[in-house]
């Protein structure tokens, strides 16, 4: 979409590019053969732990966030890291911003999702009890998702 509609402008990627999973050795090397294989555009890749790199490696303004950091269980540092994205990306949204949250899990409103990382869920919890955006689900099939629109 950016390539096509605003070229030149980069989709960020923020990770610390560490984790491992069984079938990949290197995840930053798949993750831009994945993009060249589509035929896009390289990612900015923002390397490091989030406490390093946000906030100062944030852009002043996001039209776009989707918040996916999921660690493994440890549902309280999962909570502790998205509360720590959120006081410095939200701030960053422009009006009508879509902010994505992967696994956000509300066992009265979710069709069908598992709550597999209620970290999720607490951090928006804490986080928008006070402003004026709620999190809305998403149909994820067996996922759970959640977004909101700033205001
Ligand atoms: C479930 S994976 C999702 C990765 C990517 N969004 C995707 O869909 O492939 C969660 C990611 O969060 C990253 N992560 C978790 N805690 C982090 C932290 N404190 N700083 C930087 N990255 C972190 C991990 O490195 C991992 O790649």
């Amino acid at each position: 979409m950016l390539d096509k509609y605003r070229p030149g402008e980069k989709i960020k990627l923020y990770d610390s590019f560490t984790a491992k999973y069984e079938l990949q050795q290197d995840i930053k090397e798949s993750l831009l053969q994945n993009f060249k294989q589509n035929g896009l555009g390289t990612p900015d890749l923002i390397e490091g732990d989030f406490f390093e790199t946000v906030p100062d490696k944030l852009a002043s303004q996001y039209a776009f966030v989707h918040i996916d950091c999921g660690v493994g269980g440890n549902s309280i540092l999962h909570q502790k890291i998205i509360i720590h994205l959120l006081n410095h990306v939200y701030p960053r949204l422009s009006k009508g911003a879509i902010m994505l949250f992967m696994d956000y899990h509300d066992h009265e409103k979710t069709l069908r999702g598992q709550p597999i990382n209620i970290g999720v869920k607490a951090a928006c919890d804490q986080f928008f009890k006070d402003k004026a955006e709620k999190v809305i689900t998403l149909y994820g099939n067996h996922y759970s998702h959640g977004y909101i629109l700033k205001t």
